[in-house]
């Protein structure tokens, strides 16, 4: 029998993707129409054997997230628990401190991922690959290539190509390592709890001798546990180049909605929208929410989600964009590399455009970057703009490379600005 834990962090993480997270946790962001960590949770449904997926955190259990975790123990057929850390613990030290409810029912290996990841999460090929590599001692990572000049933002390793074992792992070392970096998913052994249990007591111990607050023990996964499987060599690398995205700011969420709409072409063809007779007219991959009401006029794609109870009325136009519940597009608008906010409205004939965001075509391997909101100069960078929610923009009005906080009322142009 198999778990599976999803790292959702908390209130404090996730700074990047504000506005889009100050109303509701990061990982409910929807990217291909669903929740971010729905796509986690669909992968770890279709293993076979795998009895509950967690959800380890620091958020208050809201009303949205009971709904989220209800909606998805239905559709998924699966169970469900939101575990809630007093405090930030660090990517580690949630597990240890819920490790007798992680363990219970004494699962052969657990599954953890980082929630800020788009994948096509190749897990039940990881799981053949952990039971003829690593067996019950050891553990396996999920390693992708990446591009030289972008590896130091991630955990990197050597990787044995005839063993598969990790020789060496350095999380986000000063300087180049290895292009094989660490995505964020792995399959881990029980075994694991008792290095976290060692790293916790060398933790406490520095607390004691050198001062500190023992009340934040925060343990890193990558450092306490993961280099040290990597010295005791039993950990494995299962390595897949498709699908691998971060998704860390707005411009990477519109990224991976680009790249989850594209693996519906391939594995869930349905979800995808098509031009029919009295539709609008779709090009390339588009997500529709059948509650949305689309003009026939309306020109939608391609990587295009159109959320819950959106109105989109005739002649608008909407490319490389997520439009999210309850938003209104008036007559002949146009919304371009954008992100929509919750129950805003764009007025007759406005535009709203950003600048899109896509990996270094250039560079094999490479990655989304996302770097800093402003550049060396103090400016904000180009890049997706962004309507907060409840934000209205009045007919005819223009805005560019922009970012708007909740609630604005925009009855003038605006470009390269962030509106607070
Ligand atoms: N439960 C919980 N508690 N989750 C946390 C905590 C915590 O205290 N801190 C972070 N997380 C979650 C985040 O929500 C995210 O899903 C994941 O852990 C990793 O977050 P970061 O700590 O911000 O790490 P990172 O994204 O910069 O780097 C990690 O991911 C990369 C791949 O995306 C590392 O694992 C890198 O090695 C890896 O390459």
């Amino acid at each position: 029998m198999w778990k599976a834990v999803i790292l959702i962090g908390g209130p404090d993480k996730g700074t990047r993707f504000r506005p889009l997270s100050l109303n509701q946790p990061k990982p409910l962001f929807p990217v291909g129409g669903m929740p971010m960590i729905q796509h986690h949770i669909e992968a770890c449904a279709a293993v076979e054997d795998l009895s509950e997926i967690i959800l380890l955190g620091f958020y208050d259990e809201e009303e949205y997230m009971k709904v989220f975790i209800n909606t998805c123990r239905k559709k998924y057929n699966v169970k469900i628990r939101f575990l809630k850390e007093y405090s930030r613990m660090g990517t580690g030290g949630g597990l240890y401190h819920f490790r007798d409810q992680i363990m219970a029912g004494n699962p052969s290996g657990i599954f953890v991922m980082n929630s800020d990841v788009c994948c096509d999460f190749p897990l039940k090929e990881m799981l053949e690959f952990h039971q003829s590599k690593a067996s019950s001692v050891g553990s396996t990572i999920l390693t992708t290539h990446v591009a030289k000049n972008e590896s130091i933002s991630y955990g990197c390793m050597v990787v044995d190509q005839a063993t598969k074992q990790v020789t060496h792992y350095v999380e986000k070392p000063e300087s180049y390592v290895s292009n094989n970096m660490n995505c964020g998913v792995y399959l881990f052994s029980p075994n694991i709890f008792s290095m976290l249990a060692d790293a916790i007591a060398q933790k406490q111990d520095e607390i004691y001798t050198q001062g500190g607050d023992p009340d934040c023990l925060i343990i890193s996964l990558e450092q306490d546990v993961i280099m040290k499987l990597t010295e005791k060599g039993k950990l494995f690398a299962y390595q897949s180049d498709s699908t691998w995205s971060q998704i860390k700011s707005a411009a990477s969420a519109v990224y991976a909605n680009k790249l989850y709409l594209s693996l519906y072409r391939e594995k869930h063809l349905h979800r995808l929208s098509k031009t029919e007779e009295g539709g609008p007219t779709i090009i390339g991959d588009v997500y529709i929410h059948p509650s949305a009401k689309v003009d026939h006029s309306a020109v939608i794609g391609p990587n295009v989600t159109i959320c819950e109870d959106v109105r989109v009325e005739s002649g608008v136009r909407i490319r490389n964009a997520i439009i999210l519940n309850e938003v209104k597009l008036c007559h002949h608008s146009c919304v371009l590399n954008s992100i929509i906010g919750w129950h805003s409205s764009v007025g007759n004939w406005a535009r709203i455009e950003g600048t899109a965001q896509q990996p270094n075509p250039n560079a094999q391997f490479a990655k989304l970057v996302s770097g800093s909101l402003f550049d060396n100069s103090g400016k904000l960078s180009p890049s997706i703009t962004v309507l907060g929610e409840n934000v209205t923009v009045e007919s005819e009005v223009i805005i560019l490379n922009a970012i708007v906080l909740p609630g604005k009322d925009l009855a003038h142009s605006v470009k390269n600005q962030i509106l607070l």
